[in-house]
């Protein structure tokens, strides 16, 4: 809660190519909640050095994330979309954090698990305090909800948990936060192993959508998705290929899973990926055409850049000074 609105944060990591599962798990249903909520989003590029990255690449993919908050439907009159780097708060109140946060919590995130098996030559320690710097995004704007997909889960637990940690000790500081899962669209599938979670840094380009490709691309890659040879098209756990696409066809289309299975009750498989791959393509058409007027218009977006920053800083700066003070930190001499 701040200045008596509800709250809400939300963030992605500005590495590898936004995808469909980004979209559909998170961004989507950020931008239907505008209008309830004091809202914050960041491109969260402290994180994305947990994992090394090219520089130029860096800072080219920070710009198009941020810039693809917009064309996706986010307000930046309304909603404060930001760099993390440029909100120095959120490394300062991590380290503060640091010191609430056991390592035997840390020990079972299975994030931290799952990435120091993939980058085994660069298990850093700021990859091990990923989920503090998460919980200082949060509790940085008393945040009261963090509308993420279901990947996200064990990170908002801890978040809740330090959080109530520390205000046992000091009293209400922080909101404690609840997470937004939506319901269809929370974990998007692969296409080509739909047991695992699309992902960005998926290596075959043909296991995720991206949100900025061409409809040739998207049904392609529709037509090549990986499903069952019973070519029934039933909602159930043992087809999770087919279950995938019709989840993402449901959440696409705002039609009921029901509904979907009797649309398609006579069709095989083949008509139903170019179905999907369609209505995947019509719902992104219109983001990518404000994505290209918005990649011109550079003073526009350096103007949000700028502004959006200081609001964040000013928010986030509040919530900080406070914290320190709690803590025992000098008053500062004005
Ligand atoms: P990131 O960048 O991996 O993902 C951004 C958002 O997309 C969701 N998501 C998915 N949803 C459904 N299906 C999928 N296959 C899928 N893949 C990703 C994620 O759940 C997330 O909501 N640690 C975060 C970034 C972060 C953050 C925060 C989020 C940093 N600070 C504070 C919320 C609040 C991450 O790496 O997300």
């Amino acid at each position: 809660m701040l200045d008596g609105k509800r709250t809400l944060f939300s963030g992605m990591q500005a590495t590898g190519d936004l995808t469909l599962g980004n979209y559909l798990g998170a961004l989507k249903n950020w931008v239907k909640l505008e209008n309830e909520y004091e809202t914050f989003y960041c491109v969260v590029d402290l994180h994305s050095i947990t994992v090394r990255q090219e520089p130029a690449i860096l800072r080219k993919k920070a710009r198009t994330l941020l810039t693809l908050y917009i064309a996706a439907g986010l307000d930046p009159d309304k909603n404060c979309i930001y760099y993390q780097s440029h909100v120095s708060a959120h490394a300062e109140l991590s380290w503060i954090l640091n010191c609430f946060t056991y390592m035997g919590e840390l020990n079972r995130m299975t994030q931290f698990k799952d990435k120091s098996a993939k980058h085994s030559d660069n298990i850093n320690s700021g990859l091990y305090t990923y989920p503090v710097l998460m919980a200082s995004d949060i509790l940085l704007f008393q945040s009261d909800v963090v509308p993420v997909g279901s990947d996200q889960k064990q990170h908002l637990e801890i978040t809740r948990d330090i959080a109530e940690r520390f205000n046992n000790i000091y009293g209400d500081v922080f909101t404690v936060p609840e997470p937004y899962i939506g319901e269809a669209g929370a974990r998007i599938m692969s296409l080509q192993e739909p047991n695992k979670k699309m992902s960005k840094s998926d290596e075959n380009p043909n296991a995720s959508i991206y949100i900025m490709d061409d409809k040739d691309t998207i049904i392609r890659k529709f037509k090549r998705a990986v499903t069952d040879s019973d070519n029934e098209i039933r909602y159930s756990e043992d087809k999770p290929g087919i279950k995938n696409l019709i989840d993402i066809y449901s959440v696409t289309t705002g039609k009921a899973v029901g509904d979907i299975e009797k649309e398609f009750l006579n069709s095989g498989y083949g008509d139903f990926k170019i179905a999907v791959g369609e209505a995947v393509a019509d719902m992104l058409t219109p983001v990518h055409s404000r994505m290209s007027e918005l990649t011109k218009d550079k003073a526009y977006i350096d103007n949000v850049i700028k502004t959006n920053a200081e609001k964040a800083n000013y928010y986030a700066t509040k919530t900080l000074r406070k914290v320190q003070r709690k803590v025992g930190f000098p008053d500062r001499i004005r």
